[in-house]
C-alpha cells in the first residue's frame, strides 16, 4: 500500500518525503506507514510533523546523521550461517539491514531465522504479489547505501559477471545502482577456478569490490585452501571503511575512500634500545610491523601521518613522514614535539626501564666481577599523552602486549593510562605474534570488549583504521 501512496503523489511532495524518509533514518514505506498511522491516530494530528520539512525522532539529536542501509544478499553456501552473525554486527552498529535470500540459501539458513536477527521478513521471491507491490526489486536495488553479497558463491558471482536476472537476488544486483561488495566463499578448488578467477575480474573491472576470501580449512573435512569467507568482523571492517568514505566527495579522491582525509595522527611504533654502554643495549623482540602497517593504512585512508619508530629492520612506509629513535626518552620528545594531532596511536614496545649512567666508555671484563646493571624508569609516553591538558589528541589508542589474562590486564592498562582505547593482544612465545606476520586483537573500550579475528597485521591495520573513521563520523565505538 505504501508503494501505491508514494508512486501516486506528485514529485514535490515526494521529494519531502524522501526527505523526511531520510532524516529519520526509515525507508519511504515506512515513513508512509507511519504517516497513515498517525493520521488515524486520535491524537496524532496535533503531533504530527510538517510535511513542508523533514521531521525528526523525538528521541534524535538534531545533528544526527541517518541511519545506514545495508542490502545484505545471502546466496547458497556453507558459509551463510556467519550471514546470521554479520547482521547482527551490523544492526549492533546502528545499521539498517534488509536480506534477500536466494532459494540455495534457505537450504542453509531459514529465513524465518534470518527475519529474527534482521528484525524484518528477508526478501525471497521475484514474482511474488504481495512484495513486489509493497518495495518492489527495483527499490529493493535502490533504497540502500551499499549491497553486500555474504556468501557469494562462485554461481552468484557468475551470473552476476553475464548479467543475468532470473531470481530476485541477481534481478536487484541488476538493477542497482549502488556500490556492490562481495564476500567470495567456496572450495578452494572453485575459487581457483579459470572460469571463477575469469568472473572475478570481470567483476572488478565493472567497480565491484571485495573482502576476502580467506585461507584456511574447507567445510569438507580435510580440505584446506583459499575460499573461506571473511570472517563477520572483517566484512563489518570493509562495509564501514566504505560507508566512512562515500558518498561524500569531498573524502574520495580517484573512486578511493579517504576517510581519514584531514585527520592528523601519530603512530609510535617498534622496539626502543636502552644503552649500557656505547656497544651494547637492553631491547625486547619487537619488529615494528603492526604500527609500521597502521601507518601505511592510515595513510592511504587520507590522514597525515607522523610515525616515531625504534630500531626496526622495515623501509619507512610510503607517504608517512617517520621520525627513527633509539631510546624511550628520544620517543618521548618526538612525540611531544610531533603534537598536536587528532589521533594517537601507540604501538611501540616502549623499555620499561633504562640504565642508570653507566658512564661513557664500553665496560671492561678485566678480570673483574660482572657489573652491576641498575635500571631507573622510563617515562610511559601513552599514560603522559593521555593526561595532557590541552594536547591531548581527541582519541588515544594504546596497545597492551600481554602473556596472560589478555583481555583483564588490558582493562586495567585502559584506566590506569587514561587512553579511550586498548588494542590488546597475547604476546606469548606460542601465539607467534611477536616478529610475525599476524595478530590477534581484543578490542577494549570503556563500552567493552570485542574480539577481533586473528587476522594479518595489514588487515588488523585496515580494521583499526575504519574503526577510527567510524567512531570519527560519530557511529558506536
Ligand atoms: O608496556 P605496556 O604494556 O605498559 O604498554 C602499553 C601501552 O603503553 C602501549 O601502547 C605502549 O606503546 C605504551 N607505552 C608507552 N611508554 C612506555 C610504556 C608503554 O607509550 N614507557
Amino acid at each position: 500500500m505504501g508503494s501505491l501512496t508514494v508512486r501516486n503523489l506528485p514529485e514535490g511532495v515526494k521529494k519531502r518525503l524522501r526527505l523526511r524518509a531520510a532524516a529519520n533514518g526509515r525507508s519511504m514505506e515506512e515513513e508512509v506507514r507511519l504517516l497513515l498511522a498517525e493520521g488515524a491516530s486520535e491524537a496524532a494530528p496535533a503531533k504530527a510533523a510538517s510535511a513542508t520539512e523533514p521531521a525528526r525522532r523525538p528521541d534524535a539529536a538534531p545533528t544526527r546523521s541517518p541511519a545506514r542501509h545495508i542490502l545484505l544478499i545471502i546466496a547458497g553456501g556453507i558459509a551463510a550461517y556467519k550471514s546470521l552473525d554479520l547482521i547482527r554486527r551490523l544492526r549492533e552498529r546502528g545499521l539498517a539491514v534488509r536480506v534477500v535470500m536466494t532459494k540455495a540459501a534457505q537450504e542453509f539458513v531459514t529465513p524465518m531465522s534470518v527475519g529474527a536477527i534482521a528484525g524484518e521478513k528477508p526478501f525471497t521471491e521475484l514474482f511474488d504479489q504481495a512484495s513486489e507491490f509493497d518495495v518492489g526489486h527495483i527499490r529493493l536495488a535502490r533504497d540502500n547505501d551499499l549491497v553486500v553479497v555474504a556468501p557469494a558463491t562462485a554461481d552468484i558471482m557468475a551470473k552476476m559477471a553475464n548479467g543475468h536476472a532470473d531470481d530476485l537476488a541477481t534481478a536487484v544486483l541488476l538493477a542497482t545502482d549502488k556500490q556492490v561488495l562481495l564476500a567470495p566463499a567456496m572450495n578452494s578448488r572453485m575459487w581457483s577456478n579459470k572460469a571463477t578467477q575469469r568472473n572475478l575480474k570481470v567483476l572488478c573491472a565493472d567497480g565491484i569490490i571485495t573482502v576476502g576470501p580467506n585461507a584456511g580449512e574447507m567445510a569438507e573435512s580435510g580440505e584446506a585452501g583459499v575460499g573461506r569467507m571473511a570472517e563477520p568482523l572483517e566484512i563489518v571492517a570493509a562495509i564501514e571503511k566504505y560507508l566512512a568514505g562515500h558518498p561524500d566527495a569531498a573524502d574520495s579522491i580517484d573512486g578511493i575512500a579517504k576517510p581519514l582525509a584531514g585527520k592528523r595522527i601519530l603512530i609510535t611504533a617498534g622496539p626502543t634500545h636502552e644503552p649500557i654502554d656505547p656497544v651494547r643495549y637492553i631491547a625486547n623482540r619487537s619488529s615494528g610491523k603492526q604500527g609500521h602497517a597502521i601507518a601505511r593504512a592510515a595513510a592511504a585512508a587520507g590522514a597525515t601521518v607522523t610515525l616515531v619508530t625504534g630500531p626496526v629492520t622495515l623501509p619507512d612506509p610510503p607517504g608517512v613522514k617517520t621520525v627513527h629513535v633509539e631510546t624511550a626518552r628520544q620517543m618521548l620528545q618526538m612525540v611531544e614535539s610531533a603534537l598536536p594531532v587528532d589521533i594517537g596511536i601507540f604501538a611501540a614496545a616502549v623499555a620499561d626501564w633504562r640504565t642508570a649512567d653507566m658512564g661513557g666508555q664500553k665496560l671492561k671484563k678485566e678480570g673483574k666481577a660482572p657489573p652491576q646493571l641498575s635500571l631507573v624508569e622510563n617515562p610511559d609516553i601513552l599514560a603522559r599523552v593521555s593526561k595532557l591538558k590541552t594536547k591531548r589528541p581527541k582519541l588515544v589508542i594504546g596497545f597492551a602486549a600481554e602473556t596472560e589474562k589478555v583481555v583483564e590486564h588490558a582493562t586495567a592498562k585502559l584506566w590506569r593510562k587514561g587512553c579511550d582505547w586498548i588494542l590488546a593482544n597475547d604476546v606469548s612465545a606460542e601465539s607467534g605474534v611477536m616478529g610475525g606476520d599476524r595478530n590477534t586483537i581484543h578490542l577494549v573500550t570503556p563500552k567493552g570488549v570485542e574480539h577481533w579475528p586473528t587476522q594479518s597485521k595489514d588487515a588488523v591495520a585496515d580494521m583499526l583504521v575504519a574503526r577510527i573513521a567510524a567512531a570519527l563520523n560519530g557511529k558506536p565505538r
